[in-house]
């Protein structure tokens, strides 16, 4: 008999596991990474695939890896070998819950660096430091930004801490509460930048860059990233999900919960893109440019809307709480499993962890500046971490997770932890996790490896 508690805690609501799963959700995969992405890959058509990956796997995958954590009710690792126990099945599917936690490790690492950035700004923002900059300007500061590994360091550190504060201090510790007032104030200011980018940038070439798809621009590779990036936003394929789902209550729908969770991350991710596309073609900046995208972008909308020193302060603020609120979620599953198998204490556990992706972050920052011209496929580390981890340990753990669901679980036991009143919804459901997403990574992967 399945516990129907967790050793480490529950969510006091359904509403509070929602905050907890967009918390995890938004962050700057939306902000961040979605622009800089859709940008290097020609917009439109990349956007459009991403979405349609969202709709078709992410979501049905979503609710598999709550389903799964609920009925497990422990860490990812243990979650998957006592449900494969229960169904009679190979202790080999514990693997997938390794896979996760290493993903989850991975992806701090350079999530931390990254979030570090955003810290940076925050400050630069405050001291009028975008004031009377032009693009030129803005790409300099950012360059500077790089080209200190000190400073990098000193981000990195203070974000990681901040991570591991809140993770020490266990489940229900106030951070579910912040995001009722961060994921609105931060659509709030998404509408003000939206609004600006509409009266100043090139809102019409924005659109257009955005949602008009090109499809012959479209490469293999492009689809396997749209697909990654939609695996990365949703926080899906390494554990996260399933081990905040260990945390729910067993009356608590699932469905409507995971909808819930994936129209506000795309909503974040589309208004983000909205703002930032029509301001960076009216500067004549290029779409390409990579992970510095808004970096380089919004200062210069900040620099020119009135209250901008404020706004923009408001922002990096509100997009590091929004990294905050995910890179917990990155640790937790690796958490739970220490204090579960070591007996290890939480503070100990997150200390562990924590020091361990801190680490390999230093290695991440040093790849911008003194150990530029180290890179392993043309890539430095944190460009590596960043790629492997979206696009082939995430999305490769939602195929595990499609298959055992969809295939290894009996459909009984599927159905009672899922419990969908509405018959029609299921099948769909089910067909989407049985059928559409595993053959869709399936294909995506074969396909960027020249294979079919
Ligand atoms: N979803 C988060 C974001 O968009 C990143 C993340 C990925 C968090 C995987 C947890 C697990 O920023
Ligand atoms: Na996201």
């Amino acid at each position: 008999m399945p516990a129907t508690v967790s050793i480490h805690g529950q969510w006091s609501t359904r509403l509070a596991f929602i905050l907890a799963a967009t918390g995890s959700a938004v962050g700057l995969g939306n902000i961040w990474r979605f622009p800089y992405i859709a940008g290097e890959n020609g917009g439109g058509a990349f956007v459009l695939v991403y979405l349609a990956c969202i709709l078709l796997i992410g979501l049905p995958i979503m609710m598999a890896e709550i389903l799964l954590g609920r009925r497990g009710r422990q860490s990812p690792i243990n979650t998957m070998l006592t449900v494969a126990r229960e169904e009679g099945l190979s202790r080999g599917w514990g693997l997938m819950g390794w896979i996760g936690v290493l993903a989850g490790f991975l992806i701090l690492s350079f999530y931390s660096v990254i979030a570090g950035w955003a810290l940076a700004y925050v400050f630069k923002a405050g001291s009028g430091g975008f004031t009377g900059l032009d693009a030129d300007g803005s790409s300099e500061l950012f360059g500077a930004m790089l080209a200190d590994p000190e400073a990098l360091l000193a981000w990195h550190t203070i974000f990681m801490v901040m991570t591991a504060m809140v993770v020490a201090r266990g489940v229900q510790s106030g951070l579910e509460r912040a995001v009722t007032i961060l994921v609105p104030a931060l659509v709030v200011l998404l509408i003000i930048l939206v609004g600006y980018s509409m009266a100043q940038g090139a809102f019409a070439d924005g659109l257009r860059f955005l949602f008009r798809p090109d499809f012959s621009a479209l490469s293999a590779n492009a689809v396997l990233l749209a697909m990654g990036q939609a695996f990365f936003t949703l926080s899906l394929g390494m554990g996260a999900i399933m081990v905040y789902g260990s945390y729910l209550s067993s009356d608590a729908a699932i469905a409507k919960t995971s909808g819930t969770v994936v129209a506000a991350d795309t909503l974040v991710a589309l208004l983000a893109g909205l703002a930032i596309f029509p301001i960076l073609l009216a500067a004549g900046l290029s779409p390409a440019q990579g992970p510095g995208l808004i970096f380089v972008t919004l200062p210069l909308a900040f620099a020119e809307m009135p209250l901008g020193l404020y706004f923009g302060t408001l922002f990096f603020i509100l997009l590091v709480f929004a990294a905050w609120t995910s890179a917990i979620s990155l640790i937790e599953p690796a958490v739970a499993f220490l204090v579960e198998n070591l007996g290890a204490t939480r503070v100990f556990a997150t200390t562990t962890v924590a020091m361990l992706a801190w680490l390999l972050g230093i290695g991440a920052l040093l790849s911008l500046n003194v150990w530029a011209e180290y890179t392993l496929f043309d890539r430095g580390i944190l460009d590596l971490l960043d790629y492997l981890t979206a696009n082939i340990l995430l999305p490769l753990g939602g195929f595990l997770i499609a298959l055992f669901v969809g295939w290894r679980m009996t459909e009984r036991s599927v159905q009672s932890e899922l419990r969908l009143k509405l018959g029609w919804l299921f099948t769909l459901w089910y067909f989407l996790v049985r059928y559409v997403a595993p053959i869709a990574i399936l294909v995506v992967f074969l396909r960027a490896v020249g294979l079919v």
